[in-house]
């Protein structure tokens, strides 16, 4: 059994480690990895020999980064506030390392510490790397990792294991990706890379598995035989805020799309895997990517639109458009907004068109899916006029966590009037309780080596060998930018996009 057994966790159970993470002092750590790490602690899901070492470069002694850690925790954790108890013993396994990334010095200092704290708490010289750095640092640190034998090679250590997590994005496109891999690989097997895509703890996302999977009610018709088309929206209300600068060298396609978006496309079509283990499943989520129809000239036109927010109404309030944000080019052309149409060419799948669209300034915040069935034949329903609405599955990723389904009804009475009604599972209510952060889930997945709900080197490159072809095109065609007013679904061309078909965009 494993990340989706029916048991709390997995069968497997977090090791003894040391947990670093390079780049401490960051965003990343105060708001989602130390806040991750203390929910773990505090439902005991931490292994009981741990220790966790915060790698940066500002000056800061222990105590110092444990109080900014106890801050950051009451201020970010799903739970508030801080139990004092459990922090009192947590803050004791907490430690600072100062060092530059590229100090030699820093990394023999580092591991004189961690071969102390081996001894201190009994981590048994296991190691969970978390590069939570910009990308650029990667090559550089697993170098040195390496040069100091802090990352061990599988094939000749076996008493002890090295792990790296890394922060998406990896690479910018399909050549710096396979660079990066090159990279790591020289250094590290991919069975030691974890390479996080937070959408994949999500709860809802590991539930599309379930679903799928465990109901054959579902899936006995989840094919192009029933269904007729599948629409996955990724919309944010927020602009880029202070993220200016990142965003304009990423654009909607790098930071959402390639990874989080093609992730939730390859669950939702593929394959029942040979077995639950990390291998199987992602076999068959490589498979869907290889089988999506490449773009070719011809399709970036018809099967492809961008946009960027313009100035706008949001909530009753007026924002900036893109152009206006801090740290942005005025005549910037980068995308804040993509909607793809896709096919995948296999047996299941063949003529059902897959429609992404993602976007900043959207007027509601939310992740969603909606499998649209066909149409029933109806005829004696529409012989009187009246109109069958198709079947609808939507699976509500975030908010709002859940699943409908869509169903015709008769109006109670002497009429035969149809209506659409709505059966609603929600996670919220049934269950009663806060799910756990994506980052605790996939941080005790790492722990204890589960690498299911993390991307596979080939199933990102097969992401990047479709969508590169696309930013090549869009770099050799100057858009009319901005094209959608903030408040607004995007812009126009991406419902003409769907309505060639007859379909349109929905949003349940
Ligand atoms: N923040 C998020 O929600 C988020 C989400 C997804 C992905 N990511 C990715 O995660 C990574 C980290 O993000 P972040 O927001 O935490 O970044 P950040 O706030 O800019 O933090 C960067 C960290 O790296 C350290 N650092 C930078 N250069 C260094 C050097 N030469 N030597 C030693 N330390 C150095 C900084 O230390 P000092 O402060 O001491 O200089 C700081 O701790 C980025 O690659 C980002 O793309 C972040």
């Amino acid at each position: 059994m494993t990340a989706f057994g029916n048991d709390k966790r997995s069968t497997k159970a977090p090791e003894p480690c040391i947990f670093i993470i390079f780049g401490a002092t960051g965003d990343l750590t105060s708001r989602k990895l130390l806040p991750a790490l203390y929910n773990l602690a505090r439902e005991n899901l931490l292994p009981s020999n741990f220790a966790c070492v915060g790698f940066a470069r500002r000056e800061k002694s222990n105590e110092s980064f444990r109080a900014e850690m106890k801050d950051a925790i009451n201020q970010f954790s799903r739970v508030k506030p801080i139990d004092e108890e459990i922090w009192k013993r947590f803050e004791q396994q907490i430690y600072y390392h100062r060092s530059e990334f590229d100090s030699e010095e820093g990394y023999s200092s580092l591991k004189q510490t961690l071969a102390t704290l081996d001894q201190q708490w009994g981590t048994k010289g296991n190691r969970v790397f978390y590069l939570s750095t910009p990308p650029s640092y990667f090559p550089d640190i697993v170098q040195k990792l390496k040069n100091h034998d802090l990352i061990y090679n599988v094939n000749e250590v076996k008493d002890k294991w090295s792990r790296i997590i890394i922060e998406k994005p990896f690479g910018h496109d399909l050549k710096s990706a396979l660079s990066l891999q090159k990279d790591l690989t020289s250094h590290l097997d991919e069975s030691q890379i974890y390479r996080i895509d937070h959408y994949l703890g999500k709860e809802t996302v590991q539930n599309l598995l379930v679903f799928r999977f465990a109901n054959p009610v579902f899936e006995f018709q989840w094919n192009n035989r029933n269904i007729d088309n599948v629409q996955i929206t990724l919309s944010e209300e927020i602009g880029i805020g202070t993220r200016g600068k990142f965003f304009e060298e990423a654009g909607m396609l790098r930071d959402i799309v390639q990874n989080h978006m093609m992730q939730l496309l390859s669950i939702l079509a593929m394959e029942p895997p040979t077995s639950l283990s990390a291998e199987a499943i992602h076999d068959e989520k490589v498979k869907v990517l290889q089988s999506i129809r490449p773009f070719l000239e011809k399709d970036f036109d018809k099967h492809t639109v961008r946009g960027q927010y313009g100035p706008g109404i949001i909530n009753g309030q007026e924002v900036k458009g893109y152009r206006q944000e801090n740290d942005v080019n005025p005549n910037s052309n980068v995308e804040t907004y993509v909607a793809l149409q896709f096919f995948i060419d296999n047996w299941r799948w063949a003529g059902v068109p897959f429609y992404l669209r993602a976007g900043k300034r959207l007027p509601k915040r939310l992740t969603e899916i909606v499998v649209t069935y066909k149409k029933a034949p109806g005829f004696a329903f529409e012989q009187s006029g009246k109109e069958i609405n198709p079947n609808r599955i939507v699976i509500r990723i975030q908010p709002d966590e859940g699943i409908s389904l869509n169903i015709n009804c008769k109006v109670p009475g002497q009429n035969t009037q149809l209506q659409p009604v709505k059966m609603d599972f929600r996670y919220g209510s049934y269950f009663e309780a806060t799910p756990p952060e994506a980052y605790e889930r996939l941080i005790w997945d790492c722990l204890a080596g589960d690498s299911t709900l993390f991307a596979r080197d080939d199933e990102v490159l097969e992401s990047w060998k479709l969508l590169t072809p696309i930013l090549d095109y869009w770099q050799s065609v100057k858009p009319e930018f901005p094209n959608y007013p903030s408040g607004s679904w995007g812009p126009i061309e991406a419902d003409r996009m769907l309505l060639t078909s007859g379909r349109d965009w929905r949003v349940l």
